[in-house]
């Protein structure tokens, strides 16, 4: 930019006599800020540090290359116009008239001064000059201005621009993030419009109330249909939207393939500042799994129930039982009236059935007193082949599919016969027509892609049978555990079968699943723990008793009045000396009292002090007192139990078995047990 002076000064080439230092002193006489130049070509030097207009006597042009100050003119910036104030001669002639044209045309704001040039006229006319050249340099000040107001203007547009990109890209993540969150979530937004006009508009399209109309509007939003039973609730939870601001609601809908869908609605309500409702927001998500989970662990703790309940009664009837059983017994040892016997062994035949049942029940209850031991479930199965075809007729084709060196299971080989045997009975009433039942086994690994999930991490053998019969319902299979459920006519089914499948896989430490389709069949398949044993075969056959009595003395210890009294009577059949006790308190009494006492039969289960506890108190005082326990139901003895290796007589019991129990426990002999229904207190090892 120019200094103020600099732009001020008035240039000034005359070069013939003192006309140039003349006018330079008239001029600063007039306060006018001057340069001198000797010739053209200081003046444009001079010209292009600035100044405020130049006084140039014509002579100055001749002679001299004027071209570059042509060009400084020519190329001035468009705010400038520099003022030339030229001094001529006063000649007519036309040659010096087309000089001067030229030198107007090429210098463009050229005043002409005619010589000789009064002072006042110099001076006004120098001033004038300079007026114009001052209204230049506001105009390029303004242009200046002007330009640096866009500058500034276009760096905010920038940075607005900026900021408002930031903005955006916020906005954008906060979406992004928003969706996934919605997406993991399984949600997704909702929102209805509220105002009269669009919800009048849509009653107009034929919805026969407001809330009709929203309702459309709603299920339209979320592209799902409400369920019509649960209409009203959504109708409820509106109205209380209305009321409290907050939306809450859990219906069903129409899935995508026609199938029914739980979904949870939440929600707030947007008004205006009159209280005038605008708009209803929020999230819907789907809870269709969770509901489904809720629903098997509600199923899971109510056959826990059951089961409890269950426990129980079987319990109280087996000590029924045992005294009915054994009094069937007794009689039929005092009579040789063959009609008197044949009463007696219906009555013992209704009994066992008796027995049978409260066995069913124990076994869903897991109370079931099983003798486990380490088996080959495929030696098992093959050998279950005639049996399977008596009981499911010729209609049905039997395959089996063994998996080669399956590993072994610790169970009760008996109770898994009776399970498979439910199982295809089960699979035969599923296919009055005909069909196929496959028997199959299989090792599943820890890492198996066959596995069901919820399983422990474990080793599992699985058996599974399959069936292509009618199927289930999904809601028959939830209920098909539960004790009683029976599809079937009266008379035809218990609904304990497969009650008795579940308790006894889990008392064997696995599981069950059911995969059925209505239409495609059923299977069932256990998961039973993989044991680590090798495989052994326990001796379990029954050894003729001997009712020759060795006058050894017997305590029989149970609460249970009909039972202590049938033990008791059946032992003194057998000539063995017996007393007995109510509960622990008088045993241990009595055995305080009595010179010897051989043996103590004791139930497991007794208020007061149980089984176990009295045991205990007995080898305190005699560590070689022979004991052998009775129990109508296992209350599962964990393996650090002191007594796990006692014998133990399941009732209700027959009289062979406690003779034999009773004979052994008095001179026991290594490793065999008397009869199947005697075994040690021990629970199968969970490996
Ligand atoms: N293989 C199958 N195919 C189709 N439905 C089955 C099958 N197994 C079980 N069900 C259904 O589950 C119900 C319960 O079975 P469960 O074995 O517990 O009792 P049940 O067979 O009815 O009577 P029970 O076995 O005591 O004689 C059956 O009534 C039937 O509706
Ligand atoms: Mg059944």
């Amino acid at each position: 930019m120019l200094s103020h002076r600099q732009g001020e000064r008035i240039l000034v080439l005359a070069p013939t006599g003192r006309d140039g230092s003349a006018a330079c002193t008239l001029l600063e006489q007039a306060g006018l800020c001057c340069r001198l130049c000797s010739d053209l070509n200081e003046l444009q030097r001079e010209l292009g540090r600035g100044a405020g207009a130049a006084v140039i006597a014509e002579e100055g042009f001749l002679g001299a290359e004027a071209a570059p100050l042509f060009n400084w003119v020519s190329n001035q910036p468009p705010w400038s116009d520099f003022p030339f104030i030229i001094l001529t001669a006063r000649r007519d002639g036309p040659r010096h008239q087309r000089y001067t044209l030229s030198l107007i045309d090429k210098l463009r704001n050229v005043t002409l001064q005619e010589r000789p040039i009064q002072t006042v006229t110099l001076v006004s006319a120098v001033q004038a000059a300079l007026r114009t050249r001052r209204r230049q340099y506001e105009a390029a000040n303004y242009l200046r201005e002007r330009e640096q107001a866009g500058i500034r203007l276009e760096e905010l547009v920038r940075e607005r621009t900026r900021q408002l990109q930031e903005a955006n890209d916020q906005l954008t993540a906060a979406q992004e993030s928003l969706t996934m969150a919605l997406e993991a979530a399984q949600m997704r937004t909702w929102n209805l419009d509220l105002r009269e006009d669009v919800v009048a508009a849509s009653m107009q399209r034929g919805a026969s109330s407001r809330m009709a109309a929203v309702l459309a509007e709603w299920s339209r939003n979320v592209g799902e249909r409400v369920f019509l039973e649960d209409r009203g609730t959504f109708e409820e939870a509106f109205s209380r939207a209305l009321g409290t601001g907050k939306f809450h609601l859990e219906c069903r809908v129409v899935g995508p393939q026609d199938e029914p869908r739980w979904v949870v609605a939440e929600g707030r309500l947007y008004q205006d500042q009159h209280g005038h409702p605008l708009r209803l927001a929020g999230t819907l998500r789907d809870v269709t799994e969770r509901r489904q989970v809720e629903e098997s662990l509600r199923q899971t703790q109510k056959l826990e129930v059951i089961g409890q309940l269950t426990g129980g009664v079987a319990h109280d009837f087996n000590n029924l039982l045992t005294a009915v059983v054994g009094n069937i017994e007794l009689a039929a040892l005092r009579t040789r009236d063959q009609s008197v016997l044949a009463i007696l062994k219906s009555a013992g035949s209704a009994a066992e059935r008796g027995a049978k049942l409260t066995g069913q029940l124990l076994a869903f209850a897991r109370k079931q007193h099983l003798a486990p031991r380490v088996v080959s479930l495929n030696e098992l199965l093959s050998s279950m082949g005639d049996l399977l075809l008596q009981t499911i007729g010729v209609t049905i084709r039997i395959e089996t599919v063994l998996e080669k060196d399956l590993w072994a299971v610790m169970i009760d080989p008996t109770q898994l016969e009776l399970v498979i045997l439910n199982l295809a009975i089960n699979s035969r009433d599923a296919m009055p027509n005909g069909g196929r039942l496959t028997v199959a086994t299989k090792n599943i690994g820890v890492s198996d892609r066959h596995r069901p999930t919820g399983l422990a991490e474990r080793d599992y053998v699985a058996i599974s049978v399959r069936d292509t019969g009618s199927g289930m319902t999904h809601e028959v299979a939830a209920k098909a555990f539960e004790p009683f459920f029976t599809t079937k006519s009266v008379g035809q089914g218990t609904g304990l079968g497969l009650s008795q499948v579940l308790g006894f896989a889990q008392q064997s430490g696995g599981e069950v699943r059911i995969d059925s389709y209505v239409g495609q069949g059923t299977t069932i398949t256990i998961f039973l723990p993989r044991s680590r044993e090798s495989l052994t075969r326990a001796v379990d056959e029954a050894r003729p008793v001997r009712h020759d009595g060795k006058a050894a003395t017997i305590l029989v210890v149970d609460d249970d009045a009909d039972v202590r009294e049938l033990t008791v009577s059946a032992l003194e059949a057998m000539n063995y000396r017996v007393l007995a006790a109510e509960n622990g308190r008088v045993a241990l009494d009595v055995l305080r009292q009595a010179d010897t006492v051989d043996l103590a039969v004791i139930d497991l289960v007794m208020p007061i002090m149980n089984g176990r506890q009295l045991a205990t108190r007995i080898r305190a005082a005699n560590p070689g007192r022979a004991i052998l326990f009775t129990t109508g139901y296992d209350d599962l003895s964990g393996t650090d139990d002191p007594f796990a290796q006692e014998m133990v007589i399941k009732k209700p019991f027959k009289l062979v078995e406690l003779a034999a129990a009773v004979e052994r426990a008095l001179a026991p002999r290594d490793g065999e047990h008397p009869a199947s229904n005697v075994t040690p207190i021990r629970q199968p090892k969970r490996t």
